[in-house]
């Protein structure tokens, strides 16, 4: 038996034996330890820092002496006395193995290090960028071997880390020489390495050791706003959020105006990628200024968006996106250079890769969603739904996946609703209606209080109720239901036949008073016939969308239901199951996942194996495509009573008793009203 010492490494619990004098990083190498190091052991970079353990380790069968590693060193002391080290730190390529020892890697020294997501779901992001810095020394230039600078770099590269097939575009090439002078031959690289493409990239070249950081920004791209990650590609953190309102808003509220736009001005397609790539440098400008980084070392980006807004960014027009076959030019996933896309504002070689498309009305934002809440992998039955201007819906388990999007329309967001705005401060956001005095009382964006609470109006006042936002409507009329002033139709009551004063006659049809603000100048804040029907129109299609992916999978109903996009988290699961906005499931069945196309977007750009799995995933899902499926239309119609006209609600029904009025005055079963169905 060999008499080497033993080195054991925690977490991994990996052990071997290494002769005396053995570097603590070479041990870990030969092992596979995950133990960083951007300099290659020359203890300059401090990235591969480590704890040993002494004393007794039962556990691992290993006594550990104090002097189990070599003394600390001239290297470790220059380092310490420069930057610090922690106590108990040592750099794992300066302490060398002189016993059995335990040896902890700390999460900051891994490379794989996991990311816990803020949000409720526990899943972890391991980081492996695609893009990573490594130091190297080259050799000198030399008369006698007359080699370019490049060719020198990379065989360095190669003797070094073992990194084959490299490139560097001209503008690399032509800074190359003067960076190497100065660095005195020692330069590092920020080394791109895509999952797709055996060759390695040189995206950027640093004189010494680059202590600056490498970023990556992962952004949703949506219709309506584009929300930003700026993220740090080492350790995974996000150093800035940021949002913008989508220029394109001026060419049309929705996907399908643009569309049309597209198709009326000769060029709009061109104006419209232009707007949105301007808007794309000012986010990247804005959000390095705000996490106080040179935008210039963000060398990833990662997209993800609906299909229309993937052409627009790549300058593809739409057209054929707004007629059947709805065919996308590329559905595949896309690595490009940002240049190709004139985002100027990130470094000029950074590099772009842009999700697959799940299909014509099912976008990358979709599959970013799979990656992100992976219902490939769930035991049970999950329906997830992204609530934005479309519905991305995705039903599946480990056997079967199943996608559509749904044209909800801009409802959900507050849009087309007479006292409707966006969730800001002011927007109503939560309300309930008593169900004997029918009096609301409410909570604004911006307070914690409710309206009928001590210190409400000093602290929100009649000014600070602005409107209603996408939640709040969606209570409002769900609690309208509960409360009996609204019947299963959808039709409101009048003040007589509900008992209430705060039913208002508004032509043929009625209101109900939430909020009058008039007496101080603020708004009269009323739940319409009309903002009914437009609730009503866009959650028919939501659940709609939902039972042709159950009819798909041949079920009549669901085990979880996830509600997925920055709305989605503030939906109430009871109310949005009394609208009928869901399938029937208990209520704590009903989760909220966050932004998770931001999630698979973050994903994707910190680690590129992902980026393989998704685009495998992807070509598993089976498509459903509402937009000509006739039986689309069915689900349409018997969804529109609140909650459905055939489904039933056993589940809610264990909890909440609705009343059952009629409010019918035509005696017909019709309100007169109209109902159309739109593409948003
Ligand atoms: Fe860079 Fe040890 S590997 S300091």
């Amino acid at each position: 038996m060999s008499t080497d010492p033993l080195v054991v490494f925690t977490p991994s619990g990996k052990r071997g034996r290494f002769a005396i004098g053995t570097p603590v990083l070479t041990a870990a190498r030969q092992l596979g330890v995950d133990l960083d190091s951007v300099c290659g052991g020359r203890g300059i970079c401090s990235k591969c820092q480590i704890s040993p353990g002494y004393g007794e380790f039962s556990k691992h069968g290993v006594t550990v002496h104090q002097d189990a590693l070599s003394d600390w060193n001239a290297v470790e002391e220059r380092y310490d006395q420069k930057r610090g080290l922690k106590p108990g730190r040592r750099l794992g390529c300066q302490a060398k193995i002189m016993g059995d020892v335990v040896i902890d890697v700390p999460p900051e020294s891994q490379v794989h290090k996991q990311v816990v997501r803020k949000a409720a779901s526990a899943r972890v992001i391991e980081m492996d960028p695609a893009t990573r810095l490594y130091f190297v020394e080259v050799e000198e230039a030399d008369m006698h071997e007359p080699t370019g600078d490049f060719e020198r770099l990379k065989r360095a590269l190669k003797s070094q880390w073992e990194i084959d097939d490299i490139r560097a575009d001209l503008s690399l090439l032509s800074k190359l020489q003067p960076v190497l002078r100065k660095g005195k031959f020692q330069v590092t690289v920020a080394l791109h390495r895509g999952h797709a493409d055996a060759a390695a990239q040189i995206l950027e070249i640093w004189p010494g050791l680059h202590e600056g950081g490498l970023f990556g920004l992962a952004i949703d791209l949506g219709s309506t706003t584009v929300a930003a990650h700026l993220t740090d590609l080492e350790t995974g953190e996000v150093k800035a959020s940021s949002g913008i309102m989508n220029p394109q808003i001026r060419f049309g509220e929705d996907l399908m105006s643009r569309v049309s736009y597209s198709m009326m001005n000769p060029g709009g397609d061109k104006e419209m990628t232009a707007a949105v790539r301007d808007a794309l440098n000012l986010l990247a400008e804005e959000i390095a200024k705000e996490a106080g980084i040179d935008a210039k070392l963000i060398v990833e980006t990662v997209f993800v968006c609906n299909p229309v807004m993937h052409h627009l960014l790549l300058g593809i027009d739409p057209v054929e996106l707004g007629q059947a076959p709805f065919a996308l030019a590329t559905s595949g996933s896309l690595t490009l250079g940002a240049k190709e896309l004139d985002l100027t504002a990130v470094n000029p070689r950074a590099q772009v890769y842009v999700l697959p498309c799940i299909a014509g009305h099912v976008g990358a934002d979709c599959a970013a969603v799979a990656l992100s809440e992976e219902p490939g992998k769930s035991e049970d039955l999950a329906l997830i739904v992204d609530v934005g201007t479309n519905a991305e819906i995705l039903l599946g388990d480990k056997t079967r996946v199943l996608a559509c999007s749904s044209p909800t329309g801009p409802a959900f967001e507050g849009a087309q609703i007479s006292s409707g705005q966006r969730a800001a401060p002011g927007a109503i956001e939560a309300i309930r209606i008593d169900p004997v005095t029918k009096e609301p009382r409410f909570r604004v964006i911006g307070s914690d209080k409710w309206s009928d609470d001590d210190g409400f109006t000093e602290e929100v006042g009649d000014g600070g109720i602005t409107g209603i936002c996408g939640s709040g409507i969606i209570e409002a009329v769900a609690e309208m239901r509960m409360a009996g002033l609204l019947d299963d139709s959808g039709l409101i009551g009048s003040a007589a036949a509900t008992g209430t004063a705060r039913m208002i006659e508004d032509g043929r049809t009625h209101s109900y008073l939430v909020h009058d603000g008039s007496a101080t100048g603020g708004p009269v804040i009323t739940v319409t016939q009309g903002d009914i029907r437009a609730i009503q129109l866009a959650k028919s299609a939501l659940y709609a969308g939902a039972r042709l992916l159950m009819d798909e999978r041949g079920v009549d109903k669901v085990d979880r239901v996830v509600l997925a996009g920055a709305f989605g988290a503030h939906i109430s699961p009871l109310h949005a199951m009394v609208l009928g906005m869901i399938p029937d499931v208990p209520l704590d069945k009903v989760t909220s996942a966050g932004n998770a196309a931001g999630t698979g977007a973050r994903i994707a750009l910190c680690n590129v194996a992902a980026r393989r799995e998704i685009e495998r995933v992807v070509g598993q899902i089976t498509k459903v495509e509402t937009a000509i499926e006739p039986k689309f239309q069915e689900h349409f119609v018997a969804a529109n009573a609140i909650p459905h006209k055939t489904d039933p609600f056993p589940e809610l029904a264990k909890i909440v008793t609705l009343p059952n009025p009629s409010f019918n005055t035509h005696g017909d079963g019709s309100d007169g009203g109209r109902r159309k169905r739109r593409r948003g």
